[in-house]
């Protein structure tokens, strides 16, 4: 068993997008394509000798060849040690727990989130640090330019070693340790938690059913629900994390997630409804024939906290991405604490964690988190909503009724217009751009325009600044429409259009939010031309 250095040519584009380098399955097979990558994040991070690296992925399609490649390559570069998940499983938050808790240099989570899985579907790679949570983008950044002039990588060529059988192994001198993917995870959970309380709910017969999506938080939410909650076996539905995640889009949203949509509408629905996606770190939370937006999921946690033993202490401050809805704003006003607006992408509150600047922070992309790893978590959000149910006794329903009659409530939707050509995606966006400066004071019928920008952001922690976050009109009335394109999809364009009305009256807390917000969606037609840019007459999805 040796070190060999191999000789390689540089691939183009691999450069990471919103959550690190995401590509076709078919891509990453190429040889020497993750080598290459895995490579350059080495030599990006300079000396590893005697460092850890945690190491793990959803579980999808091609995770298990990734695995060993990487362990392999780590034993070249000197660490001392590898934690990896048993059968490479590793979910993304439970990646970001590993790594602070055993004090490691870093990790690497294999994962494309919640882009189908399989052969012909997605893989990708992400670099945490050590604090846990994704590389900035000077450190990616630098890992792309690295990827554009790299000749060679080096590699272990001992034997694979089994992933399977947790303890210890060595590949060269480098300890490999096989690790339980959920007890240190749990034991986080335990602390932040009333347990009891959550132990006691389920024991009064409280129903809920979690849709793991045939994906990474599967084994995760079997052990925490039914194991140490006690709720009953079947709990958790879909709870095998399958390669392909069963044929299914794993993320968790009222479109993809019908099936727990159709069980929680049934007239003997569960009390709780909750789903995840591939890598466990987004939530979808869903009442008795009640759906909760992201935006509001946040605030309501965030109004009610100190339910939470983790929380207790109170909110340094709340921290949302851009598009997400203002509905925290509100509550962050109320409590008295600062809300911090930052780009789209978890990665933008980091800085904002580690300063001590936030506790909570959401994105409207069923994203939601705190500051106790650096992603966000989906079974996290999941255990908050079950303590506050525990210690309300009130339904998820009432809860987000009384949320919006006391701060008004926040109309929101995102439309998604999937798979659009890239070069008309761009060009309905600069057409946007030009017409930003001529908005403001336009009275568009309903609305008036206060101001309209391209959202730029400098982080107050690191003074980093971050440009074309997002296409903002903003009426007098506080109702915004946002275009965005994503930024980590892996086919042509997709454009997304977030809408948001906020209304104060309780009459009119129940519309139906498409109807709430049809004055805003003709309008973001009309100023945007996105039918005429995207021969596309409605969005692909709405959620
Ligand atoms: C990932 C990131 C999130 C981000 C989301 C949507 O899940 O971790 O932070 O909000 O992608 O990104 P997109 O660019 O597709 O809108
Ligand atoms: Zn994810």
């Amino acid at each position: 068993m040796s070190i060999q250095t191999v000789a390689t040519k540089a691939f183009p584009g691999q450069r990471p997008g919103t959550s690190g380098l995401r590509k076709k399955v078919t891509i990453f097979q190429q040889p020497s394509y993750l080598e290459n990558f895995v490579q350059s994040v080495f030599d990006t991070l300079g000396d590893c000798a005697g460092k850890t690296l945690v190491l793990g992925g959803d579980g999808r399609f091609h995770n298990r060849e990734a695995v060993q490649t990487i362990l392999h390559m780590a034993a070249a570069h000197g660490y001392a040690k590898v934690l990896v998940g048993q059968g490479g499983i590793l979910s993304t938050p439970a990646v970001s727990c590993v790594i602070r808790k055993h004090g490691a240099l870093g990790g690497i989570v294999l994962s494309a989130s919640h882009n189908p899985g399989g052969p012909d579907g997605d893989f990708g790679i992400k670099y945490n640090i050590a604090a846990g949570g994704p590389a900035p983008e000077s450190v990616t950044e630098a890992i792309f330019h690295r990827t554009e002039s790299i000749r060679q990588y080096r590699i272990s060529d001992a034997p694979a070693i089994d992933i399977d059988r947790l303890g210890v192994s060595r590949i060269e001198q480098m300890e490999v340790e096989v690790i339980d993917p959920v007890a240190d995870y749990a034991e986080l959970m335990r602390r932040l938690f009333d347990f009891d309380a959550i132990k006691a709910l389920f024991g009064r017969g409280f129903r809920m059913c979690f849709d793991g999506m045939h994906a990474v938080s599967g084994p995760y939410a079997k052990t925490i629900l039914e194991g140490m909650l006690g709720a009953p076996a079947g709990t958790v539905i879909n709870g095998v994390p399958l390669e392909d995640f069963g044929g299914h889009h794993p993320d968790p949203n009222p479109v993809n997630a019908a099936q727990l949509i159709a069980i929680m509408a049934a007239d003997d629905a569960p009390d709780f409804g909750a789903a995840s996606d591939g890598d466990g770190d987004r939530n979808m939370i869903v009442g008795r024939k009640f759906d909760v937006t992201p935006s509001d999921s946040l605030a309501v946690l965030a109004a009610n906290a100190a339910v939470a033993p983790g929380y207790r202490a109170g909110l340094k401050g709340i921290a949302r991405s851009m598009p997400t809805s203002r509905a925290a704003d509100r509550v962050a006003d109320a409590l008295g604490i600062p809300c911090y607006e930052t780009p789209t992408g978890w990665k933008f509150f980091g800085t904002l964690l580690d300063a001590g600047k936030a506790t909570l922070c959401g994105e409207e992309s069923y994203g939601t988190g705190s500051d106790h790893i650096r992603e966000k978590d989906g079974l996290w959000a999941v255990l908050f909503w079950l303590n506050l149910l525990a210690a309300s006794g009130k339904s998820v329903e009432q809860l987000v009724g009384e949320h919006w009659a006391r701060f008004g409530r926040n109309y929101y939707s995102r439309h998604d217009y999937e798979g659009v050509e890239a070069a008309a995606a761009n060009e309905l966006m600069a057409s946007l751009r030009i017409k930003l400066a001529t908005l403001a004071g336009q009275d568009l019928g309903h609305y008036v325009v206060d101001f309209a920008d391209d959202f730029d952001y400098t982080d107050p922690v690191d003074g980093s600044h971050a440009t074309q976050q997002g296409i903002r009109i903003v009426m007098t009335d506080g109702s915004r429409i946002v275009y965005r394109l994503s930024g980590t999809g892996t086919e042509g364009a997709t454009l997304r259009v977030y809408l948001e009305r906020y209304e104060a009256d309780p009459a009119y807390h129940h519309l139906p939010t498409q109807q709430a917000l049809s004055a805003l969606i003709l309008i973001a037609e009309q100023v945007g031309g996105i039918t005429g840019w995207t021969g596309r007459a409605r969005p692909t999805v709405t959620t």
